[in-house]
């Protein structure tokens, strides 16, 4: 079943005081090294202006436009205690917006981004399709999202740590573990590698790429609307 708005809505809500914090700490650093590889990407596409949804307490929008000053960065998100992070972050332009129903006119982007944020949305095609309206044609995609290890050994023991160990963790630092057993299933229920570049094609999108990120437990996906 696809995530329940309300409930993500609530739930990163409640998170968004230690989501940095138990972000970095849970994956030992390791999504600053995948969002800097994002960031090296979306600078070879030599952008004017960016979209940044679900952009959260901003890690990645602040990246890019610490990386590429002189372009315009915009971060959107339905949650605003979330946003009101990434504003204090010093993220220059955060709007409170439906990823669903972005208030945009079609073709007004040159990238759109999302990190961790197509997974928790209640239609992933709905979404892409949303996305690629606002893109302009030619412009570019780029998800950065969990996924789980191929091998049988490697996917069975990450799925252990994922839903027995995480939750767990989680609940030491963060204030709600419940939100931990959802990131869990919400991974299950994500298309992987090729399924999301079939569902990127089947959307519209061309050139879908997939890299995988540390034996696949995460991935970055791009193609070009
Ligand atoms: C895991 S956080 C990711 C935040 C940030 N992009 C990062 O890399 O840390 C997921 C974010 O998606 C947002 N989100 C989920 N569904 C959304 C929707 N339909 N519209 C806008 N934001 C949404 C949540 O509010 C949350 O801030």
């Amino acid at each position: 079943m696809a995530p329940d708005a309300e409930y993500v809505h609530a739930a990163f809500s409640a998170i968004a005081p230690r989501y940095v914090a138990v972000n970095h700490i849970l994956s030992l650093g390791v999504d600053i090294l995948w969002r800097s590889r994002a960031v090296e990407l979306v600078a070879d596409w030599k952008p004017s202006s960016l979209l940044d949804v679900a952009t959260g307490t901003g890690d990645l929008a602040l990246d890019i436009q610490r990386e590429l000053p002189e372009i315009e960065v915009l971060g959107v998100d339905f949650c605003k205690p979330m946003l009101e992070i990434a504003r204090r972050r010093g993220l220059r332009h955060a709007l409170c917006a439906d990823a669903m129903r972005l208030p945009f006119k079609p073709a007004r982007f040159d990238v759109l981004t999302t990190a961790f944020g197509l997974r928790n949305m209640q239609d992933y095609r709905g979404a892409l399709h949303e996305f690629r309206r606002v893109l302009r044609s030619g412009g570019h995609l780029l998800v950065l999202d969990f996924s789980i290890p191929e091998g049988v050994i490697s996917s069975a023991t990450y799925r252990f740590y994922l839903h027995h160990i995480l939750p767990r963790l989680a609940g030491l630092f963060a204030t709600s573990a419940s939100a931990y057993f959802y990131l869990g299933e919400s991974i299950e229920r994500f298309p992987r590698r090729g399924a999301m570049c079939d569902l990127l094609v089947d959307v519209g999108y061309s050139d879908a790429v997939c890299i995988p990120l540390l034996g696949g437990i995460a991935a970055i996906y791009f193609a070009q609307a």
